[in-house]
């Protein structure tokens, strides 16, 4: 089961929903759609998850056209809604309690899976990076994803412990880095491994990259009073939406070193933020989910 995160504040940011076009960017287990849904929206649903896809069969039964779900990645925004513009986009990131529950996808340091944590199931698992990369490109992988200052360390003891045996799970990944850096010094403090899975899940699915190219896409998509709203777990996340959301509302112009000719045809639209700051998560929230204790929400609305 997924409690889904910060619904309330989603919501009260995305206004009245009747008869509104909402993009829910990261279906997952349907929490928020099924609430836009609830509420008289339309929903164009996306998710690159199958096991999501899946879940999402019963929304096309009981809600017939008002859903559409794409099977893809948010990066895939155009394809998903076609010609339509949109009044509400929606991204919760990072990953489901679906997908960390199960030990067989291999997010979870505390649950014993195959190396894998890929949402899509395609592409590179994280035993494939772990397996295959050189030290200095799994050290820079574990500092720059998750901003670990011992990233050299658990590198070479990873380099040194996979020429022995190979690291094929969560576990033997665990072991490897509590081996470089020690074990959980009591229940208060972080787990030693937590970076580095951090690390390798945004690099293998590309979480930060496909962030940027979903808040670049979603600009040409948002009506008039539309609003982007982003639920982020993560510094590195929250920094890009912040950045994003800052450089557009000041001056569309300032971003268009990166697309040029796709900023140019929003020169004439006016954005503003709603709230200069980031929403965070309540603490009423927090005590009934610990899994959304570092969420926070950014919302930035097109006005004319
Ligand atoms: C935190 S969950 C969303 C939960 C959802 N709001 C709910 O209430 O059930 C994030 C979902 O987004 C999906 N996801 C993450 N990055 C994605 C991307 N780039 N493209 C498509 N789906 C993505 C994941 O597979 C996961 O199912």
């Amino acid at each position: 089961m997924h409690d889904p995160v910060m619904l309330t504040n989603v919501l009260n940011s995305a206004g009245e929903l009747a008869g509104k076009c909402v993009v829910d960017c990261t279906f997952g287990g349907g929490g928020y759609t099924k609430v836009f849904l609830d509420e008289g929206a339309s929903v164009v649903a996306i998710d690159k998850d199958p096991a999501a896809i899946e879940r999402s069969k019963s929304f096309e039964s009981e809600y017939g056209d008002k859903f559409h779900i794409h099977h893809g990645s948010f990066v895939e925004l155009d394809e998903a809604l076609g010609a339509w513009g949109a009044d509400v986009i929606v991204a919760d990131l990072g990953i489901s309690s679906f997908q960390v529950d199960q030990a067989e996808r291999g997010f979870s340091f505390m649950k014993d899976g195959p190396l894998d944590m890929r949402m899509s199931g395609d592409g590179l698992s994280a035993a494939d990076v772990i397996a295959d990369f050189e030290e200095e490109r799994l050290a820079n992988i574990i500092y720059m994803y998750g901003e670990e200052r011992l990233s050299r360390r658990i590198a070479k003891v990873i380099v040194k412990a996979r020429a022995e045996s190979p690291i094929k799970t969560t576990a033997d990944l665990v072991r490897v880095i509590e081996s470089a850096v020690g074990r959980p010094k009591g229940k208060k403090s972080k787990h030693p491994a937590m970076r580095t899975f951090m690390a390798l899940r945004l690099f293998v699915n590309q979480e930060l990259e496909d962030l940027e190219v979903l808040l670049e896409k979603s600009m040409h998509h948002l009506n008039e009073n539309g609003k982007l709203i982003v639920v982020t777990f993560h510094s590195l996340e929250d920094r890009i939406v912040k950045q994003f959301m800052h450089r557009f509302k000041t001056k569309p112009a300032a971003v268009s070193e990166v697309w040029p000719e796709a900023h140019a045809s929003l020169q004439d639209k006016v954005f503003v933020l709603p709230a200069r700051k980031s929403i965070k998560v309540s603490e009423e929230e927090v005590k009934n989910n610990r899994r959304a204790r570092s969420a926070q929400m950014r919302v930035l609305e097109r006005v004319s």
